[in-house]
């Protein structure tokens, strides 16, 4: 697909529909574009990822102002691998024994309950530095792109990865889902050819995933990487060491007392999904918001089956395991 590099378009409006500042507007007419996705704006590459306007300019202002605690926990993914449930779960975690904030979740979606960086704080600065926010911060950004406070003050980070192939699949559904202007649907080939050129949100995956694999390699204590796939088949003991690496380890006596099993229902997708609030609220602005309903759909391992043919789930495997050759990491099954 040709590259659009012309110097502005509608979609670089920002959410009031305000031009953007003049050196955003340079990098943005100054760096690649892709509009094949067809949802509400066009992809820009830049710093070595795609990523919409409106995340970039988040981004690129919490790299300038984002001041992090030594207590923050940055709960990192690529988009449509389990951000969702990897929230839930740490907000239900954190806030177990705490009066103040243990509804959070049957009020709120799970996105709504932590700071999001390169979306919540552009909008208000000052919210990083609330008494009563929760050590909770929740980023797409790749590793390589992360404000510089966040490496320098030796935060801890989750990270969750998911199947290349159900992520995409999951990732197309979600297109589908917030596209604006009644645009026909975008054809899943088409998507697919996009996605393992490496052009989607916060893509190329593979770089997403190798940035933050390399960090946990390096650096274990700090990084802690997790699969979907193992969270929905190991749930329990997946959620044990999550609740460790977040320091607010299970007791002996709420383990006896099924603490662990409770939080993990209140978290799951047929729970969250049947809330009211996920069902018929909005997250983001009341025009642009997002339905929170297009956050829960099938939660499965090999969804990608109904949707790509064998060759189209072989072309990706193999772009991945290429991308990943050398790293100790592989999505692929051992035989
Ligand atoms: P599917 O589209 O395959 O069903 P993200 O949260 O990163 O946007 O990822 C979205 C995927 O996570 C969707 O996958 C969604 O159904 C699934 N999901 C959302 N909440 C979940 C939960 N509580 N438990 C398990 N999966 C969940």
């Amino acid at each position: 697909m040709a590259l659009n590099l012309s110097t502005t378009c509608e979609s670089c409006k920002d959410e009031n529909g305000s031009p953007p500042p003049p050196s955003f507007k340079e990098i943005i007419s100054t760096h690649p574009t892709e509009n094949g996705w067809k949802v509400f704006q066009h992809l820009c590459f830049y710093q070595g990822f795609w990523c919409f306007p409106l995340h970039l300019k988040g981004a690129m202002f919490a790299q300038h102002h984002f001041k992090a605690q030594a207590t923050d926990v940055f709960l990192c993914s690529a988009p449509k691998t389990g951000n969702t449930w990897l929230k839930a779960l740490s907000v239900a975690i954190v806030t177990r024994n705490d009066n103040s904030n243990n509804n959070l979740l049957l009020n709120k979606v799970p996105h709504e309950c932590i700071m999001f960086l390169e979306k919540d704080l552009i909008k208000n600065p000052t919210a990083q530095s609330d008494e009563g926010r929760l050590p909770l911060v929740a980023t797409h950004l790749p590793y390589t792109a992360l404000p510089k406070s966040i490496l320098h003050s030796g935060c801890k980070m989750v990270y969750i990865c998911r199947d290349p192939k159900d992520a995409f699949v999951s990732l197309w559904h979600f297109a589908r889902g917030i596209k604006i202007n009644n645009n026909p649907d975008l054809p899943i080939d088409v998507a697919f050819e996009l996605y393992s050129q490496g052009k989607s949100n916060f893509g190329p995956y593979w770089d997403h995933v190798l940035g933050y694999w390399k960090a946990s390699q390096e650096n274990p204590e700090k990084v802690h990487f997790m699969r979907y796939e193992n969270l929905l088949t190991d749930t329990i003991s997946e959620v044990k060491r999550l609740a460790e690496c977040l320091g607010y380890p299970f007791s002996f006596e709420e383990e006896k007392q099924g603490s662990v099993e409770k939080l993990v229902n209140l978290c799951s997708l047929q729970n969250l999904s049947s809330l009211e609030i996920n069902k018929n609220g909005k997250y983001g602005d009341a025009e642009r918001g997002i339905n929170n309903n297009v956050y829960f759909r099938k939660g499965k391992i090999g969804d990608w089956m109904n949707y790509l043919t064998p060759e189209m789930g072989e072309k990706l495997d193999n772009i991945m395991e290429e991308k990943l050759s050398g790293s100790g990491f592989t999505f692929r099954e051992p035989n």
